[in-house]
Order: C-alpha cells, then sequence, then structure tokens
C-alpha cells in the first residue's frame, strides 16, 4: 500500500497542511511538531511523490539533457559534468539523445515538459529558433554549443574561433604551407567557427586559402576518413590536416595509413575536443582542447541556479588550449 501525506498527518496527529510544509520546508513549523512528522515518515517508510509535488508547481528534481551522439564521446564527457552538478543539488538527470534530428528533438522537448522536468540543457542541435520556442515555452532551458535567438536564455559553449585559429597557427609555427581542413557539418554553427578560424589564422599568415584542401565531414570516423579519401583524390598537395574533430581526425589516420602516408613523417594531422582516448591514439593526437568537463558543469549549473524565466539571459564562452603530441611535428629545414 503506498502511503500518503494524508497518512502521515494522522500519525502525526496535525493536518495535511502542516505536514505539507514540513516536508516542503516553506512556512513554519514547530519544532516538537516537526520531529514527530519526521518520526511518522520514518516510521510508515513515506516516499514523497514528485509528479504530486510538481503539480503543485514545486520542483521535482529532474532535470533532462539533450544530446546528438552518444557515440562520440565528447558527449558523455560533456554529460559528466552535467551529472557531477546534478549530484551535488540531489536532482535526477534524465539522458535522452536527439540524433541531430530537429523532429526528434521537439518531441522529446515536449515530452520532457509534461513530465514536468525542472529544466533541460538541449547540446548542440538544428531545432530552429521557432519550434524550440514552442516546444520549451515556459521550460527553463540552457543550451550548449549553439546560441539560440530566443530572448531570455542562457547558453555555454567554447571559443571554437579560437580553437581554429590555434590548431592552424600551431601547423604555420611549425613550417607548413598547405594546411588542409576537414571542416565538420556545413550547417551547424560551432563547425563554421572553428572554419572560420582556420581561414583567419591562414590569412594573418600570409598563406592561400585554397578551398580545394577544405572538406566537410560529419564530426564522426567515418566522415572524417570520406574526406581524407576527397582530399587525396583531388591531388592537391598537402603537408598538414585541421580537423573539425577528434573522431574525424581518427577516420582521416586511418584513410593516410590506407593510402600509405605516415603521421606526422608524412602529413601533419591536430584534432579538436581531446576526447580522452585522443592521447591513447598511435601517434598520439595533438588537438585543441576544450573544458569539456567545466561546459557540463557550467551548463547545469546555469540551470539550476539561473534558468527562470524573465532572468536576465547569458551566455558564456570558455577558453580552449593547445595541446600537443604526437601526430603534428615541424617541416622546417626539410625542404
Ligand atoms: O565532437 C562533437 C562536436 O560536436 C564537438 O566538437 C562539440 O563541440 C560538438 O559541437
Amino acid at each position: 500500500m503506498t502511503v500518503t501525506i494524508r497518512d502521515i498527518a494522522s500519525d502525526a496527529g496535525v493536518s495535511v497542511a502542516t505536514v505539507s510544509r514540513a516536508l516542503s520546508g516553506n512556512g513554519r513549523v514547530g519544532e516538537g511538531t516537526r520531529e514527530r512528522i519526521a518520526e511518522a515518515v520514518e516510521r510508515l517508510g513515506y516516499q514523497p511523490n514528485d509528479l504530486a509535488r510538481s503539480l503543485h508547481g514545486g520542483a521535482t528534481g529532474t532535470i533532462a539533457v539533450l544530446v546528438p551522439d552518444i557515440t562520440n564521446p565528447f558527449f558523455p564527457e560533456l554529460v559528466a559534468g552535467i551529472q557531477a552538478v546534478a549530484n551535488e543539488r540531489e536532482n535526477l538527470l534524465l539522458l535522452c539523445q536527439t540524433g541531430e534530428d530537429p523532429a526528434t528533438a521537439v518531441r522529446e522537448l515536449r515530452h520532457l515538459r509534461r513530465k514536468r522536468v525542472d529544466g533541460v540543457v538541449l547540446v548542440g542541435g538544428l531545432v530552429p529558433d521557432d519550434a524550440l520556442a514552442g516546444a520549451v515555452e515556459g521550460l527553463p532551458l540552457v543550451t550548449v554549443d549553439r546560441d539560440t535567438g530566443l530572448s531570455g536564455r542562457w547558453s555555454v559553449r567554447a571559443d571554437h574561433r579560437a580553437g581554429g585559429r590555434i590548431a592552424t597557427e600551431h601547423l604555420v609555427e611549425l613550417g607548413h604551407e598547405r594546411i588542409a581542413h576537414v571542416a565538420g557539418p556545413e550547417h551547424l554553427s560551432v563547425a563554421q567557427e572553428r572554419l572560420g578560424g582556420y581561414r583567419e589564422s591562414l590569412e594573418a599568415s600570409g598563406l592561400e586559402a585554397d578551398e580545394a584542401l577544405v572538406v566537410h565531414g560529419d564530426f564522426g570516423e567515418a566522415g572524417g576518413h570520406e574526406a581524407l579519401r576527397t582530399l587525396l583524390r583531388r591531388r592537391r598537395e598537402f603537408s598538414a590536416v585541421f580537423c573539425c574533430n577528434d573522431l574525424a581526425a581518427v577516420g582521416a589516420l586511418h584513410a593516410l595509413d590506407e593510402a600509405g602516408f605516415r603521421v606526422p613523417d608524412d602529413v601533419s594531422l591536430v584534432g579538436f575536443d581531446d576526447i580522452h582516448l585522443a592521447g591513447y591514439l598511435r601517434p598520439a593526437l595533438t588537438t585543441v582542447r576544450q573544458p569539456i568537463h567545466d561546459l557540463g558543469r557550467r551548463a547545469a549549473t546555469l540551470l539550476l541556479e539561473h534558468a527562470v524565466p524573465g532572468e536576465a539571459e547569458r551566455h558564456e564562452v570558455l577558453e580552449v588550449s593547445l595541446v600537443r603530441r604526437d601526430s603534428a611535428r615541424s617541416v622546417r629545414g626539410r625542404r
């Protein structure tokens, strides 16, 4: 039999309203009364009904995160940061995968609203702002890796454009003059930002930006593999490749190996993200580190501390850094 708040009230000899105040911590309850209620809760094994509490406007203690692809290590590492904050604040975390499909994302957001979650972290995503506004109406929302046009919202992302610049600058400093770029999906702002940083760095170094050396992948290893095969088929000389993320670099490494090119002896390779596997590749991957865990922590903290309708919107940009490993080397003095 389910123990209800009425059973507690009867057992403790108080009103239901007094028990509700004691359990929610809202309103005054005498110390003796509070002790009798706590003893009744313990004795009867009462489990507060989060859904009932939420129906009375209280928090359910549940938040959700929507990510594009749980098979890409970046996202589980990000979710771990969100989970850490949820645990610290005794919140349950629900995880949903959108597959970067706007219809799936909207369906999941509407479902989460009906479940009365306290808020959502939406990672990436192609949901148009008008569809997003309709799906999350009144629901606190923090986005990662995208700035929505929605007013009064909160977002967290890394400085993707700076990351594109420092990856390319590193290769220029190593003496590379023909640097290819395996870009991310054209319709994603993070991919455009990294591509922009690559082009800015080439221009600042006085190097020609050869568009034949830019190929778009899909943030996955298969896309990186196919993009490198496309670059090789174009027969345009290059001595280095900057990849849009580490999984694309894994695919590129494989394609270069298949074609008989050694990394870094023949071609230098730089990735983006610094997922935990990057250091275990052979050669260990030089890459741009996103503070992945911190991105998750900041998103969850913004959601649980600030994301209430009416509070001033906030957009946080976290710094990235270069992690030098073995996949990129100098070509100075080799011509
Ligand atoms: O690797 C997945 C990519 O998608 C990451 O670079 C992250 O920034 C997200 O945009």
